[in-house]
Formats: structure tokens, C-alpha cells, sequence
């Protein structure tokens, strides 16, 4: 019985150094050590030996386990070594292919209109001013001297957060244009002189059409201070459009009429599709319009906290959406913000 479980040793030691792999590992431990294993099978029998050879026996027969416990354990070690550099191998970089493209990203058409814009402007000494995108009926309306039911909000439709049918001046609102950011501007410089224009999103509950977006940027702008008159407002703006749509490019004022501004005007330049000739894009007049300014009204100005007798200033206002259509003869307003590659990746 004692060769025969010197045997057994053997056999189980040699065949447990020719395992590679784990799942065969796991196999020889129940053919030799399992419950219904070689080893357990010659333990069990024991019984069978005359009582004097018994000790010697057992005591080798638990000697030979141990011995092969630790002979797994260490071919266990060796074959997870094994396993983990053959899957090294496997997954290697071939540092010879070429590399995955990276994906370039880009500005906005908006984006870029507007730093061309801030360009501008900064040449010309305007500082970039950043107002709230929320605001109340007051900085809105009332200060921009639209009183509680002047009709000339119907021109803007806004978005009332709280949903009061009487508007009151501490009604929210989100801004429907930036001039708001005038009042702000003005009440944070005063007495200061100010060349600042205020870019940012505007809101409108509008009837969403390949002409009317319910927002939509703006850049707005305004300069206050002391013998500010009508021919710098047309002198500065016919500048800014040279530059934004190429020198030479006619251009005209037309009245119009806002609550905040007095006079007003609208900027038209000459239709840069046709140049003059009038096509689809303008409508056939020859003509584009481009931006509403004016000189602040005194009310306004008041309302900033300027003495309008010792200061005037004028303001102006403008869509960048607009512009962008313009220069890139884009048809449809909601392309912008919705968020189609194919359109974007255009510019
Ligand atoms: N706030 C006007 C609008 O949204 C645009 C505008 C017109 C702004 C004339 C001005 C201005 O500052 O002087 O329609």
C-alpha cells in the first residue's frame, strides 16, 4: 500500500507540471485531491492495513497531500503568470498603425460672428458688457420707457416666469432684447463716459419659423457721454458695417421708432447678394437691414442716472443669427440651434 501511494505521488506530481492552463489545473485537483479523488480514495482505505502499518501510513499518506497542495499552489502562481503574458502578447499595440483621427472641433457660426463683431467694436473702443439673461419687467420694459401697456411691447412677446397677466415692473421675465443691459451698464458707470456693447441670448415667445427662432442672440451697444450727437451714431455704424461686410459697401438710415431711443433709425447696407440689383434675399429692394439704433432718449438716460441736459449718448442694436444669414446666404434661422452637424460642420 505504501509503494502504491509513493506511486500515486509521482504520477500526480509529474502530471501536474505538464498543466498549462487553468481549467486543467482545476481537473487534477479533483482527480487526485477531490472528495472522490486518488489520494482521498487511498486515504480512506487505510482501514484495510494491519493496525501496526497504520500509522506509518497515515502519517505519510497526510505528509504526500500537503507536499501536493503546495505543488498546485505553486503551478497555480507559474500558470496565472503564464496566462497573463500570453494575453499581454495577444493584446499588444502594433505601433505601426496609424493612429485614430482625431475630431476637430469648431466654433459656432454664431460664435464666430460674434468675435468677429467684438473685433470691431474693441478697435473702436467698446468693451465687451455682460448683463443677465433673466431679468424683471422693469430693467426690461418700464426703464427702456415701454410703460405697463405702451403697445409697443407687442412688438416683443415675451416669456413671463410667473405667469402674471397684468405684467408689474417686478415681474421675471426673460429678456426679450439686450437693452436692458443699457439700464445696468449705466447705473454701474455713471458718471462715467461708457462705449460698451453687451452681447448674449434673447427670448421671445415667438411662433418658431425658418424666420423666427424663441431665442436668438443680440449684440446691443451704447455710448454715453458729454456732446454725444446723431452724426457719431452714423459715423460709427457705417464704420462697423465697412468692416463687417467689406469697404465700400453702401450704406443707409431709415427712420423708424423704438421707446428708448430719440431719434431712431434702422441701418440697411446694400444687399450683399445682388449688390444692389435686388434679388430673393432682398426682397427686391436692393436693400438689407442690419441693425435698429438712436440717440438714448432722455428718459433713458435718466433712468441710467445721466443728467440728459450735460449727457447724451446713442445705442444700437443687433442680430447676429441675421448677420450670419446674410453673409452665408443661410435659409433657415432654426438651423442654428439645432444641432445638426451636417449644417455646422459648414463653417
Ligand atoms: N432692442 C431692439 C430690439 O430688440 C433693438 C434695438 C433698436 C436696440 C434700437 C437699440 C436701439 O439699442 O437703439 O428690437
Amino acid at each position: 500500500m505504501l509503494e502504491k501511494l509513493e506511486q500515486l505521488g509521482q504520477e500526480a506530481l509529474t502530471a501536474l507540471n505538464t498543466i498549462s492552463d487553468t481549467e486543467a489545473l482545476e481537473s487534477w485537483h479533483s482527480q487526485y485531491m477531490g472528495r472522490k479523488g486518488a489520494l482521498t480514495g487511498m486515504l480512506r482505505r487505510v482501514g484495510e492495513l494491519p493496525k501496526e502499518e497504520r500509522p506509518t501510513f497515515g502519517k505519510r499518506a497526510n505528509e504526500l497531500k500537503n507536499e501536493l497542495e503546495l505543488a498546485h499552489q505553486a503551478r497555480q502562481e507559474k500558470i496565472k503568470t503564464l496566462e497573463m503574458e500570453k494575453a499581454f502578447t495577444a493584446g499588444a499595440i502594433d505601433v505601426t498603425l496609424p493612429g485614430r483621427p482625431v475630431q476637430h472641433g469648431r466654433l459656432h457660426p454664431i460664435s464666430q460672428t460674434l468675435r468677429r463683431i467684438y473685433q470691431i467694436w474693441a478697435d473702436m473702443g467698446f468693451q465687451v458688457y455682460r448683463a443677465r439673461d433673466v431679468e424683471t419687467d422693469e430693467y426690461n420694459f418700464q426703464f427702456l420707457n415701454f410703460p405697463p401697456h405702451h403697445p409697443a411691447r407687442e412688438m416683443q412677446d415675451s416669456f413671463y416666469v410667473d405667469g402674471e397677466s397684468i405684467p408689474n415692473e417686478e415681474s421675471v421675465v426673460l429678456r426679450t432684447h439686450t437693452s436692458p443691459g443699457q439700464i445696468r451698464a449705466m447705473r454701474e458707470y455713471c458718471p462715467e463716459p461708457i462705449r460698451v456693447i453687451l452681447p448674449g441670448m434673447c427670448y421671445r415667445a415667438e411662433q418658431v419659423t425658418a424666420r423666427s427662432e424663441m431665442q436668438f442672440t443680440q449684440v446691443e451697444g451704447l455710448a454715453v457721454g458729454p456732446g454725444i450727437r446723431m452724426t457719431d451714431l452714423k459715423g460709427t455704424l457705417t464704420s462697423f458695417a465697412q468692416r463687417m461686410f467689406g469697404e465700400g459697401r453702401p450704406t443707409r438710415f431709415r427712420a423708424s421708432y423704438f421707446p428708448f431711443t430719440e431719434p431712431s433709425a434702422e441701418m440697411d447696407v446694400q444687399c450683399i447678394i445682388c449688390n444692389g440689383a435686388g434679388c430673393q434675399t432682398c426682397k427686391y429692394s436692393g436693400w438689407l437691414e442690419i441693425l435698429g439704433c438712436g440717440m438714448v432718449h432722455p428718459i433713458v438716460l435718466r433712468n441710467g442716472g445721466y443728467d440728459p441736459e450735460k449727457f447724451t449718448g446713442f445705442a444700437f442694436g443687433m442680430g447676429p443669427e441675421r448677420i450670419a444669414i446674410l453673409k452665408h446666404g443661410i435659409e433657415d434661422i432654426r438651423t442654428f440651434w439645432a444641432n445638426d452637424l451636417r449644417f455646422l460642420e459648414q463653417f
